[in-house]
């Protein structure tokens, strides 16, 4: 009877918790969910049947409307418009696509800013932004976040209620909100009180001491010129915090505007552009689940091969997955690129093929939706040349659009298939964290100590060796679980406190595997050197002493050689000096401390502990040292050639080719292979379902 009761109250906890995780609004049955962003606001409405039917028959599932609608929804102040909106939910309704309406603060109209022009972002230099663009308000003007809370909670009331609308994106792709208006001046010194309490506290953590740069109070301070020769480096780095914390906090407030009348049918998010040095990615609290944008062809991304840039950079859509799946319990992709776009240096067409491979990686990130700006191509404004699911006619699909309809398709086979969240042993036992905090890499811009640096780089030397192994990946935080994943990789991990030391002792001893890179640990979470020998509070953990760091010239590298082999390096190198029973795997080989340790390992209680003290050009070391960490920890590996990604997500094996040569898979027997074959040429895929 107890046992019987035990039961029915676990399984009570447990529905209880699903139904208040996002997991909700997705289920993992469904797969993922396809659809198109739609400016009704752009078109004649006697051409809103046409494309709506359109994209329902093309097998989109959901749209997207408002982000940048603003002037259109409230044309004077306090005077509303919905019926146009109205209108066009109706229309997607008739066709059974959801619709994503927005908060559309990144563009007040023109009424707002001329009537309340302390909306505008000033520069460094005192120029202010103006009416004509977008994201031209500022996330530090007082007025505007508590002003945009008006039109926000009109729209709320209006569908908060509506079935047809699935959920919110707040603004759209919120950046750092840099503004040196007089409301955000006053902003960051109640933000830095808050912070410190008082200015002695403040004048320690800046180290204000140095250059009388002390403050006898907080009105005293200002938000730093960036630009100024000498600038406090603390004061930048922590005004850069506030400006991360001005954006993740506009967002929450939008949110709370919402939420009151929303119901719990309906999620909240925003859309992101993943970038690894700020801090209001995840920072949010009111939201259900974060969204990223991607886009691979731009001019810039070289990819692998004279013809790479037509498929893009392998690890780009990679990364961001790894990077936001962990930050919430689901994630969605709000912008794939649907073909050539206008922003870019460059704008080539991608490669045939490429569009459905994106929409591939996507699903095996694990995204529950994966959404493309735009379904028809602008033919005026900023953006006119960008392409669209429809071609510049609104009639003929464009090869991008049909690549979307073949994804969908397929994945319309692959519900059919769906058993469970499956996957395979050796895939789950390869799981690696990459433990990362951007406060790192935005203290080590500023203050890099060597141009040859460059911290997303070093990062994706060790992602990169990752992925070739096939394993899964996570971005996580000092404030996740990090017991789970059998390796866990530190990375340049710059500002440390004495209980993350110790915490990562724990996982070793506890049997992790854990490496770590040059730069770790050097400084205290305040970004000061440590009154010791250089990084002195890791040596335990490394089971080393660094006897000191070295930067060289980019005209004359040195070398790191292991297992014979010479590797190049300038950017920056820890020359180490072991404990006994720290094993030295690569040495120095050039300068006057040849042949001293370079990258060092040891086992530390039932797990491990290498530490990696230079930062090659070409990643081959990196590459060889975490081979031997995994083969010495008993995991098998992969050895997958450049631009060959494989993943599992949900009992489906997914293989992608981002490289310029046809690949032949190794599809695990007894597999079924539901989309496409073995042998995958550039921008193909190949998935199967494991048994
Ligand atoms: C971003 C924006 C969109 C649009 C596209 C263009 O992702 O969110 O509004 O500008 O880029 O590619």
């Amino acid at each position: 009877m107890k046992k019987m009761i035990l039961s029915i109250s676990l399984l009570l906890m447990v529905s209880f918790l699903y139904s208040q995780s996002a997991k909700r609004f997705y289920p993992a049955s469904e797969l993922i969910s396809v659809g198109a962003y739609y400016y009704p606001e752009h078109w004649d409405e006697s051409v809103w049947e046409r494309d709506l039917k359109q994209m329902a028959k093309m097998g989109f599932e959901f749209t997207h409307y408002g982000e940048f609608a603003w002037a259109q929804l409230e044309p004077e102040e306090g005077k509303y418009n919905f019926e146009w909106l109205d209108r066009a939910i109706a229309l997607a309704d008739k066709y059974g696509l959801k619709v994503i309406l927005c908060t559309s603060t990144a563009t007040p109209p023109v009424w707002l800013v001329r009537k309340y022009a302390e909306v505008l972002i000033t520069h460094e230099d005192g120029t202010r932004m103006d009416h004509g663009a977008r994201q031209h308000a500022s996330f530090s003007s007082t007025f505007y976040r508590e002003y945009s809370q008006k039109m926000i909670a009109e729209l709320a009331k209006r569908y908060g209620n509506d079935e047809r609308v699935i959920g919110w994106q707040l603004d759209n792709e919120p950046r750092m909100s840099i503004d040196y208006g007089p409301d955000a001046h006053e902003r960051f010194r109640v933000w830095l009180k808050e912070k410190y309490g008082t200015i002695e506290a403040l004048n320690k953590a800046w180290g204000n001491d140095f250059w009388s740069g002390l403050y006898n109070d907080f009105s005293q301070i200002n938000i730093p010129l960036h630009s100024q020769w000498g600038m406090n480096i603390h004061q930048r780095l922590d005004h850069t915090r506030f400006a991360d914390w001005e954006t993740a906090s506009f967002m929450d407030k939008q949110a709370r505007t919402i939420r009151k009348h929303i119901t719990r049918d309906q999620w909240i998010t925003t859309n992101y552009i993943p970038m690894y040095d700020v801090r209001y990615i995840g920072q949010s609290r009111e939201l259900d689940f974060v969204t990223y944008t991607r886009y691979m062809i731009y001019g810039e991304g070289l990819g692998v091969g004279r013809k790479g840039y037509r498929i893009g950079e392998p690890l780009r859509i990679a990364m961001a997955n790894d990077y936001f799946r962990p930050l919430s319990e689901i994630i969605g992709v709000m912008e794939l690129q649907p073909g050539q776009v206008n922003w870019g240096q460059i704008n080539p067409q991608p490669l045939p093929g490429a569009v459905r491979l994106w929409n591939w990686h996507v699903f095996a990130g694990g995204s529950k939706f994966t959404c493309t700006y735009r379904f028809r191509a602008p033919l005026y404004g900023y953006e006119q040349y960008h392409y669209g699911i429809m071609d510049f006619d609104g009639v003929r699909p464009s090869p991008g659009g049909l690549e979307f309809q073949q994804f969908i398709e397929e994945i319309n086979l692959l519900r059919k298939h769906f058993v469970g969240l499956d996957v395979p042993d050796e895939y789950r036992k390869r799981y690696t964290g990459v433990l990362f905090d951007p406060n790192n890499a935005i203290a080590m811009a500023h203050n890099p100590q060597t141009t040859e640096w460059h911290t997303e780089n070093h990062v994706l030397k060790y992602y990169k060796a990752l992925k070739s192994f096939g394993a899964p990946v996570d971005f996580v935080r000092d404030t996740m679980d990090i017991s789970k994943y059998p390796v866990l990789v530190v990375p340049a991990y710059q500002q440390m406190s004495l209980e993350l030391i110790e915490e990562l002792t724990n996982y070793a001893s506890n049997g992790g595997h854990l490496v770590m890179t040059v730069r770790t640990g050097h400084q205290d979470p305040y970004g000061h050197l440590w009154e010791a020998p250089y990084a002195q509070p890791i040596y335990n953990l490394i089971g080393s002493e660094i006897e000191f760091y070295d930067l060289l010239m980019p005209h004359a590298p040195d070398h790191v050689k292991m297992d014979g082999e010479l590797h190049s390096w300038t950017s920056w190198g820890e020359i180490l000096k072991p404990f006994t029973g720290t094993e030295a795997w690569a040495t120095f080989e050039d300068d006057f401390y040849a042949g001293k340790p370079a990258v060092i390992w040891r086992n530390l209680g039932r797990g491990t502990v290498t530490y990696v003290g230079v930062d090659t050009h070409d990643g081959q070391l990196e590459h060889k040292v975490l081979t031997r960490v995994f083969e010495r920890a008993g995991i098998k590996t992969e050895s997958y050639p450049e631009g060959i990604i494989v993943e599992y997500r949900d009992s489906f094996g997914i293989a992608m080719n981002y490289s310029d040569k046809n690949y032949a898979v190794k599809i695990p027997s007894g597999s079924q292979i539901l989309v496409g074959q073995p042998n995958i040429a550039p921008a193909e895929v190949v998935v199967w379902k494991i048994e």
